[in-house]
C-alpha cells in the first residue's frame, strides 16, 4: 500500500515560503504574550514530562464529537448546544499550549503549525456560530455549522499528526540512545585530557556524549537534545561553580541538569539520558543504565 496523493500536498506546506509573513506575525504576537518562563514551562508540560497540547485537545474534541452524535438523535438540542459551548471554551488551554510549543520549532514545522492553527481557529469560529444559531432556535443551521466545524477540526488534527510524528516536533529525540549505546562500561578517555568546568563532546560507540569534568568527577549526558536534537556541547554551561551545573541548549534554550539529566526549563519535556561514570587508572569510563 502506498500513501495517498494528498499527503504530498500536505508535505509541500513544509516548504511553502509564502506562509512566512504569517509565521513572522504569529511569532511576534505569541512571543509577546507567552513571556513568563514559568508559564511557558507549564504550557510545554515540563512538570508532567510530556507536552500538554495533545492532552488538552481531548476535551474540546470529545465534546464536539459527542455533540455530532447527539445531533443525529431526537430531543437532544439543549445538551448538544451545551457540548458545543463547552468545546469552544475548553479549546482555550489547548490553543495556549499549542502556540507555546509552536514558538520553539523549526521553520518547516512552523509553516505546518500555522496552517494547523488556522484550521482550528476556523473550527472554533464555526462552533461559536453554531452555538449562537442554536440559541436563536435555528437548529438546522446550528447543526450544519457544527458538522463543518468537525470536518475542519479533523483536518487540523491530521496536520497536527503530521507535525508531531512525521516532523517529530513533539517526540523525544534522545529516546534512541539507550537502544544504540552498548551495555556495560565503555572507555571515554584519559581524565587528564578533559578541561575542568568546560563542556566538550566526545563520541563513544558512535554516540555523541556531552562531557563535563569537575575536578576528579565527570558528568556525562547524551549530547543530542531531547527537544529537537541540537548538539548540546555548543550550548552554554550555567552555574559552573555550583552544586548543580546545567547546560542550556543552543537552539531553544532548554536547560538540563548535568548531574541528573532532568529538564530544568523547557521547551524540552523529556530528560537527557544520563551516564554513570567512574575513573579507573586515569581513564574515564561511562555506562548507560538499561542500555543495549
Ligand atoms: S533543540 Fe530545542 S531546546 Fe534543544
Amino acid at each position: 500500500m502506498r500513501e495517498l496523493g494528498i499527503v504530498k500536498k500536505i508535505v509541500s506546506i513544509e516548504n511553502t515560503t509564502a506562509l512566512d509573513p504569517l509565521v513572522e506575525k504569529a511569532d511576534g504576537f505569541w512571543a509577546a504574550i507567552l513571556k513568563p518562563r514559568a508559564l511557558r514551562d507549564l504550557l510545554h508540560g515540563v512538570p508532567f514530562g510530556h507536552p500538554v497540547h495533545p492532552v488538552s485537545v481531548q476535551v474540546p474534541i470529545g465534546a464536539w464529537t459527542s455533540a455530532a452524535i447527539l445531533d443525529l438523535l431526537p430531543g437532544t438540542d439543549a445538551t448538544s448546544r451545551l457540548l458545543v459551548g463547552v468545546g469552544a471554551v475548553s479549546a482555550i488551554p489547548a490553543v495556549l499550549a499549542g502556540w507555546t510549543d509552536w514558538l520553539q520549532l523549526h521553520e518547516q514545522q512552523k509553516r505546518v503549525g500555522v496552517v494547523h492553527a488556522a484550521a482550528n481557529a476556523t473550527a472554533v469560529a464555526l462552533y461559536a456560530a453554531s452555538w449562537i444559531q442554536r440559541g436563536r432556535g435555528k437548529q438546522t443551521s446550528g447543526k450544519l455549522l457544527a458538522y463543518a466545524g468537525l470536518a475542519m477540526v479533523s483536518g487540523a488534527g491530521y496536520l497536527g499528526g503530521h507535525l508531531s510524528f512525521r516532523q517529530a516536533s513533539a517526540a523525544n529525540h534522545a529516546e534512541a540512545v539507550q537502544h544504540l549505546f552498548p551495555e556495560g562500561w565503555q572507555t571515554l578517555g584519559p581524565i587528564d585530557e578533559l578541561l575542568d568546568n568546560e563542556l566538550s563532546r566526545m563520541d563513544v560507540a558512535g554516540q555523541p556524549l556531552l562531557v563535563l569534568r569537575r575536578g576528579k568527577s565527570v558528568e556525562v549526558l547524551s549530547n543530542t537534545c531531547s527537544h529537537l536534537a541540537a548538539p548540546l556541547d555548543e550550548g552554554e554551561l550555567l552555574g559552573a561553580h555550583t552544586d548543580d551545573p546545567c547546560v542550556s541548549c543552543p537552539w531553544h534554550q532548554s536547560v538540563f541538569s548535568m548531574r541528573t539529566g532532568e529538564v530544568v526549563h523547557g521547551p524540552a519535556t523529556a530528560p537527557q539520558p544520563k551516564f554513570r561514570t567512574r575513573v579507573t587508572d586515569g581513564l574515564v569510563e561511562v555506562m548507560l543504565p538499561n542500555a543495549g
